[in-house]
């Protein structure tokens, strides 16, 4: 049996979300850090968010990996207090914090699998899955080559899957309702697989002629990948995959009220909506930077923070610009709830959310997902030479079939 192309390319994206051990001198320093810092938060709601992130947490375990036994050694290690959590608040968007975390964790035995959960993060699954992987290598390599200590599982509700195989299903169940950085001891890896189906099996030579006449176990890991795909397909893989994307809707969702709960009361009173209180953007659009040939050159891609919206005014329109990786996409810029500027939007995976009151927006297409039937207009735009451009048709044609949108710069939160 060959391996087609497309099955090698879907191989590929899942090798890279399994752990690696680190060895490579070059990954001794401590990695970038690919998400931005949280804004300063106060300390009534700090503790708020790390009680929450917990209780996200929770809720993924207690209704989806514990009941399914989807890791058999899940509940038996919280139960008997060798699983321990920690929330990390990323103010600020160093890798230091957490390979401290590490250190620490790493010199207390009595804890197998370590779990620092990142709440409110935006961090796209390849890039979260380097970072875990980097940072871990450079916590076990700080610690010299004969004492690395932690395997790393990267979690993340992005993470790519196929069914195609038990293995290829693996980042499926790795899919936490936050970012998390999962570190497991190797000794006690060492110790769960040691006569029980690893590859290395020691057998007294006098009963070697019993152990080849048995049938062989799979190993564990084997065993445990084939059991979970088996499971799955019985609850139905969409149906497991709707479940955790429910499960991290809801944990964002609570975000979104804890930081509309904590907006200063002052500036909630100020305007119609109580929502407003969020900051909003009131800087005057850019000016695209000239057209040609019925299209608009916008910026320069490099004057583009990835993942951060920004916005502009071209041919009248305002636009909301979004760059992911080395794509960018152009929304109308403003929220089509109350007319807030989707520059204040964070961009959580593949959507626009908008902070006010959480309307959401798929970057490729406008829809929402949230509130059926809400859309924003996206207009076609490229990136040549440079430069960030947009199709100056389809504005025209917007700007023409909208006459009664509101002028760039009103504000009717
Ligand atoms: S203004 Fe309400 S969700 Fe955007």
């Amino acid at each position: 049996m060959t391996t087609s192309p497309a099955e090698l390319a879907q191989l590929r994206a899942i090798l890279a979300t399994l752990p690696r051990r680190p060895r490579s001198p070059e990954t001794t320093a401590a990695p970038a850090v690919p998400f931005d810092a949280l804004p300063p938060l106060t300390p009534a709601l700090r503790a708020a968010i790390e009680a929450a992130a917990l209780a996200n947490n929770d809720r993924y375990l207690e209704a989806f990996l514990e009941p399914h036994s989807f890791c058999p050694f899940a509940r038996g290690g919280r139960l008997r207090g060798q699983t321990r959590r920690i929330v990390h608040l990323a103010e600020r968007a160093e890798a230091a914090p957490l390979l401290a975390l590490f250190e620490d964790a790493a010199r207390e035995p009595a804890h197998a699998v370590i779990q620092v959960i990142l709440p409110m993060i935006e961090v796209a699954p390849e890039a979260w899955i380097r970072f875990c992987q980097d940072l871990t290598a450079a916590g076990n390599q700080a610690r010299g080559e004969a004492q690395a200590v932690f395997a790393v599982a990267p979690l993340h509700p992005a993470l790519r899957y196929s069914s195609a195989n038990p293995y290829a299903l693996i980042p499926l169940f790795r899919r936490t309702p936050d970012p998390t950085i999962q570190w497991v001891r190797l000794d006690a890896l060492a110790r769960l697989y040691a006569g029980r189906g690893s590859d290395k099996v020691y057998v007294d030579p006098e009963e070697l002629d019993g152990y080849l006449a048995r049938p062989r176990k799979s190993p564990l890991f084997e065993r445990i990948a084939e059991t979970n795909h088996a499971m799955a397909t019985r609850l139905g893989i969409d149906e497991v995959e709707r479940t955790l994307r429910d499960l991290a809707d809801a944990a964002r969702r609570r975000y979104t009220q804890l930081l509309l709960g904590a907006a200063p009361p002052g500036r909630a009173a100020a305007g119609g909506c109580p929502h407003r209180a969020l900051a909003t953007d009131t800087s005057p659009p850019r000016p695209a930077l000239f057209a040609r040939d019925d299209r608009w050159a916008l910026a320069a891609l490099d004057d583009l923070p990835p993942r951060a919206p920004r916005r502009f005014l071209a041919d009248g329109v305002e636009v909301a610009v979004v760059r992911v990786d080395d794509r960018v996409h152009v929304l109308h810029g403003r929220c089509p709830h109350r007319n807030a500027p989707l520059s204040d939007a964070v961009v959580e995976v593949d959507r626009l959310v908008c902070p006010h009151h959480g309307w959401d927006f798929q970057l490729a297409t406008g829809h929402s997902q949230g509130v059926p039937g809400a859309q924003v207009a996206r207009f076609a735009a490229w990136i040549d030479d440079g430069l960030v451009w947009v199709d100056g048709r389809e504005l025209r044609g917007f700007r023409a079939s909208h006459a009664e949108v509101f002028e760039p710069g009103d504000d009717v939160l």
